[in-house]
């Protein structure tokens, strides 16, 4: 039925040239000014090329803006971070004069790193389009480009066959408990994992483990919480399954879905075997539980295009969840969890420049990024062995447990105690390494890698941390 309908689709694109849309996209002349346009913009950005420290003339004035932000927010910046808005892949240059080596890309937006040509081209393009955010009610071309390209992927190895935008993580994920609900009402509750992070709205703050992030809210008592994995523990498997058969014989056929992330992002960055889930994925399936990946955080950056592929779970997932990376939120699911008319909508689905910027990352993913001999792998391969390296010399046990999947990195700083860790953060940070905390006990340092970092910046990201490590906090 997909393949009549695209063909048709295809057929009615090839003889549409009078559109005075087509022939906005196809006008040489506005191709040209784009490429120009992007091409002052890469040589004004060129000198953006290593990190460098505040200019003094410039860090009282910085110091005042960032001053007067907080008092607008009602509370400070984490770093002292405004961005000029010039960057240059991994680097991006800010508000007192410093650049930056950027390793976590707005908690992991910026894939292709700041300023990438593409990037910028595709969102241009966007903006010179009748409407700046698409709805949708009144979608246009680049809503199909985008749905059609996320389920060719999402479809290679699993039974996702449809795609609903939304404009972040928490919204795509709302959607996805409503669909999970509504096929298996009136199941109410939702098994999630421990440590887990879902999103800021009021359930996702429930399904979310971490009470820091819901302080004051009442409780609704609809998420039961199961164990992870613990590498140091064998009987971890076996603990997290039985809590899920002991839970659902409480609550048995009340059950609506099983949310986890293939591996935690917020939560520490601590892979789980394959193996881990297997008995909770074939239980849910037995039960008609949903089963609903969170990879909002792992999207684009395990290797393949989802973590459900990485791990080979993609026969099991009923709705998937992205996100930061794709620029705009996205729900996708399989025909049986297609939700009844009403149930999802929304006046926003996304940006026309985010829509053809987030297309634009995909296929440009597809050019040797993906994959085991992929650069996301060797990037993973090299910085991970890099801190390995400084934890058995200079650093000496002070980096440990470097692990995580493809982009996302993690290490854990002297004995992972939190003051240690945010202590280590700011103390990169003036050093010209920008990185963000994950997990709780430990707490650990992560980095979400731009994939267009070169081996270099990676060099020097390491030896930023052997500097900033070596110096104490
Ligand atoms: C696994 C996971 N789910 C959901 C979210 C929420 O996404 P957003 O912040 O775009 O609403 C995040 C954000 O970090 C996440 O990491």
């Amino acid at each position: 039925m997909l393949s009549v309908l695209k063909n048709a689709f295809t057929h009615a694109h090839a003889s549409d040239e009078t559109l005075t849309g087509r022939k906005l996209d196809n006008d040489p002349v506005v191709e040209g000014l784009v490429s120009d346009l992007v091409d002052e913009v890469m040589v004004i950005n060129s000198e953006l090329n290593t990190i460098r420290g505040p200019q003094s003339h410039l860090i009282e004035k910085a110091k005042k803006k960032m001053d007067y932000l907080a008092s607008l927010r009602g509370r400070p910046l984490y770093h002292n971070y405004v961005g000029t808005g010039a960057g240059r892949g991994p680097y991006v240059e800010l508000e007192d004069g410093s650049v930056k080596l950027d390793l976590i890309n707005g908690i992991g937006i910026h894939l292709m790193g700041h300023s990438h040509p593409r990037v910028m081209k595709a969102a241009i393009r966007g903006a010179l389009s009748d409407v700046i955010m698409q709805g949708n009610l009144q979608p246009n071309n680049e809503y199909i480009d985008l749905s059609e390209k996320l389920i060719q992927i999402a479809g290679r190895k699993s039974r996702l066959k449809h795609v609903w935008f939304s404009t972040c993580g928490t919204m795509a994920n709302e959607n996805a408990l409503k669909m999970a609900r509504q096929k298996n009402s009136p199941a109410r509750f939702v098994f999630a994992m421990k440590n887990a992070f879902a999103g800021r709205s009021t359930m996702m703050a429930e399904v979310t483990d971490n009470p820091a992030y819901k302080q004051g809210l009442p409780t609704y008592n609809e998420v039961i919480h199961i164990p992870n994995y613990d590498k140091k523990d064998s009987l971890s498997s076996e603990k997290a399954f039985n809590k899920m058969k002991e839970e659902y014989a409480k609550h048995e056929k009340d059950v609506a879905c099983f949310i986890f992330e293939p591996m935690l992002g917020e939560g520490g960055f601590n892979p789980s075997p394959r193996e881990f889930y297997l008995p909770m994925l074939e239980f849910c399936r037995k039960n008609n539980i949903a089963i609903w990946a969170d990879e909002v955080q792992t999207f684009a950056r395990t290797g393949e295009f989802f973590a459900f592929e990485t791990m080979d779970l993609g026969q099991y997932v009923d709705l998937v969840t992205i996100a930061k990376t794709v620029q705009l939120g996205a729900t996708l699911y399989t025909e049986e969890y297609n939700p009844k008319p009403g149930l999802i909508a929304g006046t926003f689905s996304g940006g026309t420049s985010s829509m053809m910027a987030g297309l634009e990352i995909l296929n440009m993913l597809e050019e040797g990024f993906i994959g085991p001999n992929g650069r996301i792998l060797k990037i993973h391969n090299k910085m991970i062995q890099g801190l390995n390296q400084l934890n058995v010399t200079t650093c000496k046990g002070q980096v440990s447990d470097a692990a995580g999947m493809g982009l996302m990195v993690a290490f854990t700083p002297f004995e992972g105690k939190k003051e240690q860790a945010e202590a280590l953060v700011k103390k990169l940070f003036n050093n010209g390494l920008i990185a963000f905390t994950c997990g709780k006990d430990p707490v650990r340092i992560r980095f979400l890698i731009p994939a267009i970092i070169e081996d270099q910046d990676i060099d020097l990201a390491l030896q930023i941390v052997e500097k900033t490590m070596l110096e104490g906090i």
